[in-house]
Formats: structure tokens, C-alpha cells, sequence
């Protein structure tokens, strides 16, 4: 599936009620099986434009359009938070299931796409685990696989990995990108690390600060995978030295706000 966003605008109420621009005339697309990282300083309206995207909110001005969907239906939609929001009272089979529970799967199917996932994610053994049994990085993957599981056009993730240790971070972006292979996905990521955005995506689409613009649009011209390797690792840093080049002023100014 293809998401074309088209001059986008977002405005929000403020405190006394007067209108405050969060985004403003946003043009960007994710084309099939890409995957494109919003990248820009705190503020800027990552989470606003990707709750657009994912049709939480509603722009203020222009338009969002879903366009190649191969039947007649409404696209769906996977999202992906920074808090997983597993249901505590569900093991992670269960919580899996859970957006399986409307669909036209027969009981036998549900439980082969759901163990599917589980092993996809690298879960298994832990099918009856209780997300408090698990650590924050298992939680990230049972979230990324009841996401998965529902069989989205597109995924939408919102910081996923900020709330993990560095190590864990690192394993689970390389993670991600095995799982999103299998699956290739139109796919938009939200994060404020340079590193993990240049490590990830097809392109990024550096955002400026409020009202959150687009600065710019890179093309990643880096192997999929092995992007930290020795041999990529001088490209690797001049597109991360680029990347911070274009934002650095916007985020010291951030700051100074805070
Ligand atoms: N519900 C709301 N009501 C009023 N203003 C809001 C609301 N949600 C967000 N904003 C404002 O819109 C702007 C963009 O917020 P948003 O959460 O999209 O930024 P972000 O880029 O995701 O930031 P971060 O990197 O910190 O997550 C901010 O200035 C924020 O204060
Ligand atoms: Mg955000």
C-alpha cells in the first residue's frame, strides 16, 4: 500500500483556547513495501502526523490518502507505541489473539497465526507468560506481534524501542528489520535517534520544529542490512553527521524552551 500525505496541517486548542499550529503543510509519501523514519526534535509533530496517518486524528487542512489497496476495503492499520499496552490479564498468546478475535479465521487458523507470530518474534516458550513475567524488550516483541499479527497494509511505530536499555535496543532493531523482511510492509517510524533512523530506513523525512515542516528527504543509499558494519560505517556517520547538521539548531532551541 502507498500513503500519500498531502499539504498537511494540524492545528491544536491551546490553553486559552486559541489555535496552535502542531504541523503545517506536510508532503510526504510511503511508497509500497518502503520504509520511511520521521526524524526531527522533540515537539516537531512526529506523533501527531503519525496518528493522522493512522486515522486517530483528524488534519486540520489537506489530506491523507491510502492508494494500491488490492480489494475493495479500508486499509488496515497496525500501530506500534512507545507503551506496548499489552493487556496485563492476558498471557502473550492471548494478547496476540486478541485482534484475531473479530476476524473471519476459523479457530484452527487463529491459533497457527498466532503461534506463527509468536515464533516470529522469537517468543516461544513464553506463550503463557503474563507481560509482567517478561522483560520490556519480550513485551516490545509481543506488541510488534499482535501488531503483525492482524495482517496490517501498513505499520505505523512510534518510538518503540526509546523506553529499552541500549543493548536491547540495538537487538531489537536488528530484529526488527529480519521480521519486517518477512513481511515488507509500507512501513512509518517515528523515532528522535539519528543513528537508529539511518540504521532502518528506505528514507528519512527530517521534520523542523514547530509548526513541525518537513526540512528535508534522504534517500538511504546503504545495504539493508549490515548497515553498522565496518566497511558501511564511514557512510553510516556522514549521514548521521548530515541527519544532525539539519536538526541540530531546531533541537538547541527546543531545549532552551523546555
Ligand atoms: N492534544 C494536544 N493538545 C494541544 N497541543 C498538543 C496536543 N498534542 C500535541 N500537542 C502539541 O503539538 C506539538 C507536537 O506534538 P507531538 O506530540 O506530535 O510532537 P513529537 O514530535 O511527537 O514530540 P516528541 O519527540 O517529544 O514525542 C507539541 O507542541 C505539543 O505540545
Ligand atoms: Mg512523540
Amino acid at each position: 500500500m502507498r500513503v500519500v500525505v498531502d499539504q498537511v496541517g494540524k492545528q491544536y486548542a491551546g490553553p486559552a483556547g486559541n489555535p496552535v499550529a502542531a504541523l503545517e503543510n506536510v508532503c510526504l509519501t510511503v511508497e509500497e513495501e518502503e520504509f520511511v523514519v520521521l526524524v526531527g526534535p522533540s515537539g516537531c509533530g512526529k506523533s501527531t502526523l503519525l496518528n493522522m496517518v493512522g486515522g486517530l486524528l483528524a488534519p486540520t487542512s489537506g489530506r491523507i490518502v491510502m492508494e494500491g489497496l488490492r480489494e475493495d476495503r479500508d486499509p488496515s492499520v497496525g500501530i506500534v507505541f512507545q507503551e506496548v499496552g499489552l493487556f496485563p490479564w492476558r498471557t502473550v498468546e492471548s494478547n496476540i489473539a486478541f485482534g484475531l478475535e473479530e476476524s473471519t479465521l476459523t479457530p484452527a487458523e487463529r491459533r497457527e497465526c498466532v503461534q506463527r507470530h509468536i515464533e516470529l518474534v522469537g517468543l516461544s516458550g513464553f506463550e503463557n507468560s503474563y507481560p509482567h513475567q517478561l522483560s520490556g524488550g519480550m513485551r516490545q516483541r509481543a506488541g510488534i506481534a499482535r501488531t503483525l499479527a492482524i495482517q496490517p497494509d501498513l505499520l505505523l511505530m512510534d518510538e518503540p524501542f526509546s523506553a529499552l536499555d541500549a543493548q536491547t535496543r540495538t537487538l531489537m532493531q536488528e530484529e526488527l528489520l529480519r521480521i519486517w523482511e518477512t513481511h515488507r510492509l509500507s512501513t512509518l517510524y517515528v523515532t528522535h535517534n539519528i543513528q537508529e533512523a539511518v540504521y532502518l530506513a528506505d528514507r528519512i523525512v527530517v521534520l523542523s520544529r514547530r509548526p513541525g515542516r518537513v526540512n528535508s528527504i534522504l534517500s538511504i543509499d546503504l545495504p539493508r542490512r549490515g548497515r553498522d558494519r565496518a566497511e558501511n560505517l564511514s557512510r553510516f556517520n556522514e549521514y548521521c553527521d548530515h541527519i544532525w547538521s539539519l536538526i541540530r539548531k531546531d533541537a538547541e532551541e527546543a531545549l532552551r524552551e523546555v
